[in-house]
């Protein structure tokens, strides 16, 4: 048995009902998990009672295999050894397993055949892009699909639907957030509204990242091999930098676009010099590119309401046909009794937002503990707040920093605002556990072509809405 640390013994020992812990890779996360199942079995909890959460399935046979061996240390325990006789009874599952097993035991609240099997991904493909021909069928006759056709190229049409489909899978009320957030568009540009200072917001972070690349590229001007002229065009950076921090933080509206001195060395540059320069100027790339990320994101100059109509108008009609493909697609896998990780999720939060049901399970899985819960997507963390009340035990462990998912839509964010970046923090009210997606248009290059960029839940930024206007 570890030494348990005194941070590590409280998190085991303690009481609260609910308590997320973040700490960093291979501190014990897991091991401070397993321990507390083991206290709690050990003082009479009821394995039946326990629901434990994973995200793959590698991790969940680790888990069980962690859980049994610990059991098994102090097999000469009473209440141990009856753990160990009803381990089989103890939910130790990836998050979809067991979205799996409630849509079994609830499928006629979903209307689905018990049988149901796990569709395949290329033939989820194929029934999404029938529903999104027959959806484009049903609404040819609307304004909305003629604007779509008019304004943009079918194939990208295609993928714009498939990807926000994607993305409003992993939100609880997807259509419904859809909804507030197309009538959220501000009709003209408008300095106070929340688009635009979530775009100042992401902007500020942005310009952290790039006083980064400063330093980094100061420190580089140190090294022997450094080519002194580019101390001057670093300086010119510098100044660059500040004169456009200033523009950003004034919300000063426009911000104007970047001159970036040319970069020029001396032609007899030794190797290690010609070394030095290549590492350098990779460097001055990405402070180029962050910079000209951030103008793009604030640059407004070339936005007229008219635009932001023509924004609102697409985004609804987008919105309107993924509505469609997406009931579309549904229903046709309904009929073939097929299930995909998106479904067993809206279908679990649909089940779990049924009184008696979510009664019924809130009873059942008394001790809930989520491991690695920096993968967590909106709808999961939906899944579990469904599952809490008064009653019950949460227990959270992950770490921010290894956040493997994100590219599934996981948001870490989510995590990073319930921990309060502490280890061990216990949370009194759950509610800043709530996703709140910020939605921020990024509206790059607007004349240049691109109509529209990034709807984001904060940070997280799915490759989604990135469309070349038709020419
Ligand atoms: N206080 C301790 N003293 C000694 N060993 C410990 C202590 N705490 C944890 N360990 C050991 O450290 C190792 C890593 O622990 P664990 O897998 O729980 O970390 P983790 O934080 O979950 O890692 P990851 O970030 O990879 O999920 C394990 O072998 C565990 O038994
Ligand atoms: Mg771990």
């Amino acid at each position: 048995m570890p030494n348990w640390t005194i941070e590590q013994q409280r998190v085991i020992q303690s009481d609260t009902k609910e308590l997320i812990c973040s700490a960093a890779a291979g501190s014990g996360k897991t091991a401070v998990l397993v321990e507390r199942i083991v206290r709690l079995l050990r003082e009479g909890a009821e394995p039946s009672s326990f629901l434990v959460i994973t995200f793959t399935n590698p991790a969940a046979s680790e888990m069980k295999e962690r859980i049994r061996s610990k059991l098994m240390d102090e097999r000469d325990h009473p209440m141990i050894r009856y753990a160990l006789d009803q381990m089989e009874s103890m939910q130790i599952s990836t998050i979809h397993s067991f979205c799996q097993q409630l849509i079994r035991n609830q499928f006629q609240l979903i209307g689905i055949d018990p049988k149901f099997t796990v569709c395949d991904e290329a033939i989820g493909k194929k029934l999404f892009h029938e529903a999104f021909t027959d959806a484009c069928e049903k609404l040819k006759d609307t304004e909305e699909y003629h604007l779509l056709k008019k304004r943009f190229e079918a194939d990208k049409t295609e993928q714009m639907v498939t990807d926000l489909n994607s993305f409003l899978m992993s939100l609880p009320d997807p259509f419904g957030w859809m909804r507030r957030m197309v009538d959220g568009i501000p009709v003209q540009p408008d300095p106070d509204h929340p688009w635009y200072q979530t775009l100042r917001k992401m902007t500020e972070e942005k310009l952290t990242l790039v006083q980064i690349t400063l330093n980094r590229m100061e420190k580089m001007l140190a090294h022997p091999d450094a080519v002194e002229s580019v101390r001057e065009i670093w300086k010119k950076d510098v100044e660059l930098f500040h004169v456009k921090q200033k523009e950003v933080s004034s919300s000063q509206i426009p911000v104007g676009k970047c001159d970036f001195k040319t970069f020029s060395t001396p032609r007899d540059l030794s190797d290690g010099q010609k070394e030095w320069k290549e590492k350098y100027l990779s460097l001055r790339n990405r402070f180029k590119e962050q910079m000209n990320e951030i103008v793009a994101l604030v640059n407004m100059e070339e936005n007229t309401p008219d635009e932001w109509k023509n924004m609102q108008e697409s985004l609804c009609a987008f919105s309107k046909l993924t509505e469609k493909t997406n009931e579309l697609f549904c229903q046709s896998k309904m009929n073939r009794a097929l299930v995909d990780f998106s479904d067993m999720e809206q279908y679990a939060v649909k089940i779990l937002s049924d009184p008696a049901c979510r009664a019924q399970a809130q009873s059942l899985w008394r001790y809930v503990f989520v491991d690695e819960c920096q993968d967590i997507s909106a709808i999961q963390n939906r899944i579990i707040e469904l599952l809490q009340c008064d009653d019950n035990h949460l227990f959270m462990v992950g770490d921010v920093k290894q956040s493997i998912y994100r590219f599934r839509l996981a948001d870490p964010l989510l995590f990073w605002i319930g921990s309060g970046k502490l280890t061990g923090r216990i949370i009194r009210n759950r509610n800043v556990f709530i996703c709140r997606p910020i939605f921020a248009p990024e509206m790059k290059f607007w004349r240049r072509r691109i109509l529209f960029s990034g709807i984001l839940c904060g940070r997280v930024s799915p490759n989604w809405i990135i469309q070349r206007e038709k020419n």
